[in-house]
């Protein structure tokens, strides 16, 4: 089960994000929230109580409706858990601080505005390696390589990375190739394409 106050808000932003999908033509590119889908977020949500995660970092929030199924989960595994979220568009940041509000999750997660990549350097200066459970990357997709050897260092052995938009859309096909076979090529992970709706490649640290 979800709790109720965060099911609530999931719910309200299921009704954006399917006018988003069926009348794309008219959000404009910018304003776009580009979430997961519903099937992705309970996927992720049963992984991480399965693996019962209490730290989570996720690249690219949009307006936090990942980040709610994650910090669900987190709620029922832990009092002292914790997601730090990364995104650099201020309209997103405000929506996503409302949305966590009203869900009652705001004192567990920690959104980090900027770059990335950046923000990436200052959390391994925070945290130090092998601190996170969870790393979820969903920001601009030329940077995923870039994004996976950042982050290797900073999840727990048998810890896992989530990357979003393998198989979908087709625009970011060629680059997702590129990344699965770089992902692939090291000794220290094992991974699979798990092909629910857009695809995640999901990737454990050995
Ligand atoms: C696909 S959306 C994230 C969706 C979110 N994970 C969800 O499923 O609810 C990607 C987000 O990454 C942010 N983003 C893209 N490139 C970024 C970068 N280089 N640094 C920080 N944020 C970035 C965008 O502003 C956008 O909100």
């Amino acid at each position: 089960m979800i709790n109720e106050k965060i099911q609530n808000v999931l719910s309200r932003l299921e009704k954006d994000i399917d006018y988003e999908n069926s009348h794309r033509d008219e959000v404009p590119s910018e304003k776009r929230l580009n979430c997961i889908s519903k099937n992705i977020g309970t996927f992720y949500n049963i992984m991480l109580k399965s693996i019962h995660a209490k730290n989570i970092l996720e690249i690219g929030m949009s307006v936090g409706y990942s980040g709610l199924w994650f910090a669900d989960a987190i709620m029922s595994n832990t009092q002292y858990g914790k997601i730090i979220t990364i995104d650099r568009e201020q309209f997103k940041i405000d929506s996503a601080t409302q949305n966590f509000e009203e869900a009652g999750v705001s004192s567990l997660i920690k959104i980090k505005k900027g770059e990335a990549r950046k923000i990436l350097h200052e959390i391994k200066e925070e945290f130090g390696e092998n601190y996170f459970d969870f790393i979820f990357i969903d920001a601009d997709k030329e940077s995923y390589i870039e994004y996976f050897d950042l982050c290797l260092p900073l999840v727990r052995k048998g810890g896992i990375i989530g990357a979003d938009n393998i198989l979908l859309p087709e625009r970011f096909n060629e680059m997702m190739k590129d990344y699965l076979s770089h992902v692939r090529s090291n000794p220290n992970v094992q991974s699979v394409t798990v092909p629910i709706d857009n695809g995640e490649e999901v990737t454990i640290k050995l």
